[in-house]
């Protein structure tokens, strides 16, 4: 097994070492002014069972994070296994990301992506600044599941669920 050191840490480091803790693959999103948005994250975390509480860090410069803190409501769409070119699309430089999608809607008007494992309408309850990111915690109004398993993310790759 390779030694563990404790040197001094960086953001290249702690990426690195954050990137050995495989997680689920989730797109948050919300509607603002008559336009979607939509980011994908890893950070998602549930806080609370009561209220039911969950919440996620997302970045600063985030035009996504802005349009949830402005809008107060989002959904969190928890991505299945056949979903990585869902993520990869929640990354990147397209103008509008929902192109082509037909995403269902909540009561709300919150989009909601099609296929996912499951997907949840929150309330912004509180935004706590953290370094260069936000964390935004959410109380949920609202959630669905599905049977499909999930999209798993480690090391920078995307992988599926298998059972120990
Ligand atoms: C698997 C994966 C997980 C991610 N998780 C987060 C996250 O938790 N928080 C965050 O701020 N960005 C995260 N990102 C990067 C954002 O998806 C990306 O910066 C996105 O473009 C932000 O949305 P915006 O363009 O609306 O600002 C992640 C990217 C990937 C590929």
């Amino acid at each position: 097994m390779m030694m563990l050191s404790g040197s001094a840490i960086d953001s290249k480091r702690f990426r690195s070492m954050m990137g050995t803790f495989p997680t689920g693959v989730a797109v948050i999103a919300t509607e603002w002014n008559g336009e979607l948005f939509g980011a994908t994250i890893n950070s998602l975390t549930s806080v609370s069972l009561a209220p039911c509480m969950l919440l996620f860090c997302m970045n600063e410069g985030s035009t996504t994070g802005a349009a949830i803190r402005r809008r107060g409501l989002f959904s969190v769409n928890i991505l299945g296994q056949h979903q990585s070119e869902l993520s990869h699309r929640f990354t990147g430089q397209l103008k509008n990301r929902f192109d082509d999608l037909a995403p269902a809607f909540s009561a709300d008007g919150l989009p909601l992506l099609q296929g996912a494992a499951a997907r949840l309408c929150c309330r912004v309850a509180t935004v706590h600044k953290a370094g260069d990111h936000d964390i935004i915690l959410g109380e949920v109004i609202s959630g669905e599941e599905s049977m499909c398993s999930p999209l798993v993310f480690h090391k920078g790759a995307y992988g599926s669920f298998q059972r120990a």
